[in-house]
């Protein structure tokens, strides 16, 4: 397991540039749903990801570790509240994983982001929609994802 991970699960806190530290928990997801997630990123031998919802870099960091490996792996994350009430940490914490240059972030709401993901043609083998939990954000969340996965590409939506 990579480093950062471990750390986070096995203390529950994150840290900021600062040496601050925050509850990781339960804003990111568990040590078990990442675990699952990474293992159906296996088997699919996902090279493009996304995701909705970064918060301090948890599911990020288990999307980045499974594809790490992958030829042109990609992984993008939207997310408008990063440095407002992130305090940057999870970008922060992909630097510490060695994984910063696996992604490419946004940093506005995501029913702004995909449209235009969709317009540039990109094209996914797995989305995480973990952004904001209303009715009307996650299905229009999984409207723009359902029309960028590949045929036979996986959506994940938290909390299920
Ligand atoms: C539950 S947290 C995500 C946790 C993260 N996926 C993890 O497991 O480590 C939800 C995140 O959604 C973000 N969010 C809220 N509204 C959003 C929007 N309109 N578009 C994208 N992200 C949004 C919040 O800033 C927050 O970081």
């Amino acid at each position: 397991m990579n480093r950062a991970i471990h750390q986070i699960q096995r203390t529950g806190l994150v840290v900021d540039r600062d040496g601050d530290e925050q509850p990781a928990f339960p804003v990111s997801m568990s040590a078990e749903e990442g675990q699952e997630m990474g293992e159906v990123l296996d088997q699919m031998g996902a090279r493009r990801t996304l995701e909705v919802g970064l918060a301090y870099g948890m599911s990020t960091l288990h999307i980045c570790e499974a594809i790490r490996d992958k030829p042109d792996a990609r992984h993008i994350a939207i997310d408008p509240f990063q440095t407002t009430e992130f305090d940057g940490i999870g970008l922060l914490n992909l630097e510490r994983a060695r994984l910063r240059h696996l992604l490419d972030f946004y940093e506005e709401p995501s029913h702004e982001r995909l449209p235009k993901l969709l317009s540039a043609r990109v094209e996914l083998d797995f989305a995480l929609i973990d952004g904001a939990h209303l009715f009307d954000c996650a299905f229009v969340d999984f409207f723009y994802v359902d029309k960028i996965l590949r045929p036979g590409g996986v959506v994940c939506m938290d909390d299920t």
